[in-house]
């Protein structure tokens, strides 16, 4: 059965499938998202980045910032709670090209939200909102969107910031909301609650609407439309070490067989993988963020365990290259 999709839209921005990759600390950086692209990702976002480090020149700003002609179109995230830095941050990621700018007022990690940023914003809804209405004005008629979560505290069940925030976002001409439907206090624990996406997809129809949580396999991407009416849906665990996911979901909507990639085909990504993550990172660093990577890809090959024993000793090219030796020729050894 085929299932037609819209594209996506994003403003002035049209995305030609409405599945993206979702914007993932320690895992959205530029060789993912083009691992993701080269395998049917219509759109990825950066890591998360605060807005200051984006106003200091510097090594951190030049790697947060490291993008590709191939990486489009790429949405640019960042979070702060001062409208001015946010503001300048957006009309830096804006001149440097980034197709759309994402205000991440989402993230729940302690360290971020302690220091009044990310998630903590959910809990003041007026601050959010002129930070929100200042960046519109910095970028004028760019493609602007939103990473929200539907409150601050787990009991919250009125969710009133949330509306507060959605109301005044659309109003002032946010192009785009994603919403996370945990509270910040949740982090990623429990079930996120997609009836509240079709509450607020009912409340503002015509507006872009993408969501996010739960979406762990491309069956629940295409059920999240269907049972919610979002624009778009962002896929984020589902994703990580599953970058077929992308094809995948193109296929079941195409109403194909779902193809799973062979042991050849992960080793093949896996390697491009690597060289793309070492020529950004070199050997030392590039090697620790692609054990985490090598990790996360045994989700999909026939024995999880053994290959995250494997990667979790890697620590040079070398052993890499040993553990794909070992674990993804074509005859593999049944898991102990
Ligand atoms: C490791 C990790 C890093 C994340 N980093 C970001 C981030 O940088 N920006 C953001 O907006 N959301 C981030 N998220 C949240 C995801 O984009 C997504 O909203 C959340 O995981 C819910 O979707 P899921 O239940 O399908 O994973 C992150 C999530 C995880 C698990």
């Amino acid at each position: 059965m085929t299932t037609p999709l819209a594209p996506l839209k994003i403003g002035s921005l049209t995305i030609d499938f409405p599945v993206v990759l979702a914007a993932l600390a320690g895992y959205s950086d530029l060789p993912y998202r083009l691992i993701c692209r080269s395998l049917g990702a219509s759109f990825a976002t950066t890591e998360v980045m605060i807005d200051r480090f984006l106003l200091q020149e510097g090594k951190l700003r030049k790697h947060l910032l490291r993008s590709d002609p191939a990486d489009h179109p790429v949405g640019g995230q960042i979070m702060g709670s001062d409208p001015q830095t946010m503001a300048q941050a957006a009309v830096i990621l804006r001149d440097l090209g980034f197709d759309v700018i994402d205000l991440n007022f989402a993230c729940p990690v302690r360290k971020v939200v302690s220091r009044h940023r990310g998630g903590y914003m959910m809990s003041q809804p007026e601050q959010t909102l002129d930070v929100i209405r200042v960046v519109r004005e910095a970028v004028p008629g760019h493609p602007l969107m939103l990473k929200l979560r539907r409150s601050f505290a787990l009991d919250d069940q009125r969710c009133e910031a949330l509306w507060t925030i959605v109301r005044g976002a659309y109003d002032a001409g946010v192009d785009a909301i994603c919403l996370h439907t945990r509270a910040v206090e949740q982090m990623y624990r429990g079930e996120a609650d997609w009836k509240l996406l079709r509450a607020v997809r009912a409340a503002f129809p015509g507006r872009t609407l993408i969501g996010s949580g739960d979406v762990r396999t491309p069956a629940d991407a295409l059920r999240m439309i269907a049972e919610t009416g979002v624009d778009g849906v962002s896929a984020a665990r589902g994703a990580i070490g599953n970058p077929w996911f992308f094809r995948q979901v193109r296929e079941l909507a195409a109403g194909l067989p779902v193809s799973a990639p062979s042991l050849a085909e992960q080793r093949a990504v896996m390697e491009l993988h690597y060289a793309l993550t070492i020529a950004q990172y070199g050997e030392r660093k590039g090697t620790f963020q692609m054990r985490h990577f090598g990790i996360s890809y045994g989700r999909v090959h026939p024995h999880p365990k053994q290959i995250r024993m494997a990667f979790v000793a890697v620590r040079n090219a070398a052993e890499w290259q040993a553990v794909l030796d070992a674990h993804y020729s074509s005859v593999v050894r049944p898991e102990s």
